[in-house]
């Protein structure tokens, strides 16, 4: 055992850190040029993590060496300018920054009094947030863990707004014996949204999923289906969807919420989407957002801020303040209304707000901007190339940072494509020079690309492209 240095026991923390720094330097420097698929096999993993429980401890560099040796071949550069599967994002160089601090100072992210420097963090964050994708300032914005954090925060607002339009307090009474609140968004809804609303107690299958055949969402079905709903409503719009990145028409979706009778919460899953605001090129697939009660995003995802992280915005504190607040003797102290703990699900919490703060600083809404320009650039390079080559074909709009395509082998039917794309993914992450994730679109397998790291360049994407010949003639001839 390797006691703690009893005479100055940071000494012992000083050398944690030097090796974290030291180990953390030279795996995220050669991201760029590392393999981005591992190919490790589940038992691999599982062998390599099989240590039964240390009784004796050793120090801390001893145990994180311990921890690269059996980590290492599942350790995945998906915070590299290679990596276009699902939606992850990198991390800038002030989030890097902020984010060390942020576990080196381990600042408690809830009450006021227990840390003014992260709790005064969060709401400058706050501000800054609504002023960067032009979000009314007197909206309420919060960090949350992630996307789904941020839909269970919007969807929470919305859930009390419409139990207190249908006269019961959905926090202090409980849904049971109380009239339903009914939920409407189009097949389209993502699955954290359904997560959330099983969450929160409206049904995971209750959802009333409208026709969404282009992938945005038919108003007229959605009008047909709130006129059949007999008192207010939650509606869930989708600001980017994940497979396309389609968006419903915001403007109409609100129109035809506020003609509803008795009301309607405007909920809007804008995760990678809002993104689209800094864009001179993409900002009007937004038009209308300002004017929805809630919105879910990601930090994680194109802020480029390490997990986990996220923020949500709602119109009225009211409903969001009594679905969370939930106060207690000991911990009273600062006025309420600072404290953080009363607009999101958890108590304690991580200061997460630190490393979106150095993010901002050191990029600048201008740097957001440039970086928000390249992704898009990249990702319609890549959608161009697709339509253009052989093989290959576009399986969905691009219109924003998200490119769904898949082969079209000759000579062979539906079922046989779609096994030949699911063996192109395999085969691809296996290559390791670009990373992909698969998908179904319209009920066929498919292949996404999502572009929103902010370090990946038109020679990554050549080399994407490269991948995507390679496999496809290896396959072909397979
Ligand atoms: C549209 C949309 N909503 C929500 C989420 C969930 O985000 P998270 O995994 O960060 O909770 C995602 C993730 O890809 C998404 O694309």
């Amino acid at each position: 055992m390797t006691p703690p240095n009893s005479a100055n026991p940071f000494q012992d923390v000083a050398q944690a850190m030097d090796a974290a720094h030291a180990a953390a330097r030279e795996l995220v420097l050669t991201f760029p040029t590392r393999p981005v698929g591992r190919g490790v096999t589940y038992d691999a993993m599982e062998a390599a993590f099989d240590d039964m429980l240390p009784i004796e401890g050793v120090s801390a560099s001893v145990a994180l060496d311990e921890w690269l040796v059996r980590a290492e071949p599942g350790i995945v550069a998906s915070a590299g300018p290679r990596f276009f599967g699902w939606v992850l994002g990198g991390v800038t160089p002030g989030a890097m920054a902020g984010d060390w601090i942020t576990s080196a100072l381990d600042q408690h992210g809830m009450l006021w009094a227990s840390s003014p420097a992260a709790v005064q963090t969060e709401h400058a964050v706050a501000r800054w947030l609504k002023e960067m994708f032009e979000i009314p300032a007197d909206w309420v914005a919060t960090t949350t863990s992630g996307a789904t954090m941020s839909n269970m925060v919007g969807l929470s607002a919305g859930r009390q707004w419409v139990g207190e339009q249908l006269g019961f307090n959905p926090a202090l009474d409980g849904l049971s014996g109380n009239p339903l609140i009914p939920v409407v968004s189009s097949t389209e809804i993502h699955s954290s949204a359904i997560k959330a609303l099983g969450h929160l107690g409206l049904g995971k299958r209750a959802v009333r999923k409208v026709a969404a055949p282009d992938g945005a969402i038919d108003l007229t079905a959605l009008e047909q289906e709130l006129a059949s709903i007999d008192g207010p409503v939650l509606v869930v719009a989708n600001a980017g969807e994940v497979n396309s990145g389609v968006f419903d028409d915001l403007n109409g979706v609100i129109d035809i919420a506020r003609a509803h009778p008795s009301g309607a919460w405007v909920h809007v899953d804008a995760a990678f989407g809002l993104f689209a605001r800094l864009s001179t090129r993409t900002r009007q697939l937004l038009d209308g957002i300002e004017r929805a009660d809630s919105i879910a995003s990601d930090a994680h995802k194109w802020l480029n801020v390490p997990y986990d992280s996220g923020f949500a915005f709602v119109r009225q504190k009211e409903p969001l303040f009594r679905s969370f607040s939930s106060p207690a003797a000991y911990l009273a102290g600062a006025p309420l209304e600072l404290d953080l703990d009363a607009y999101v699900p958890e108590m304690s919490r991580r200061a997460r707000g630190i490393a979106i703060w150095c993010s901002i600083k050191q990029m600048g809404l201008r740097g957001y901007q440039e970086m928000v320009d390249r992704c898009l650039d990249n990702a319609w390079s890549f959608a161009s190339w697709i339509e253009s080559e052989p093989g290959v074909e576009l399986i969905a709009p691009a219109p924003l940072n998200i490119v769904c395509w898949r082969y079209t082998p000759e000579g062979l039917d539906e079922t046989a494509t779609d096994q030949f794309n699911r063996d192109a993914v395999a085969a691809i992450q296996a290559d390791g020079r670009a990373f992909v994730s698969g998908t179904v679109y319209r009920g066929h397998a498919g292949i996404r690309c999502a572009f929103d790291n902010w370090t990946t360049t038109l020679d990554d994407v050549a080399i994407l492209e490269s991948v995507v010949r390679d496999i496809g003639a290896k396959l072909r001839t397979t």
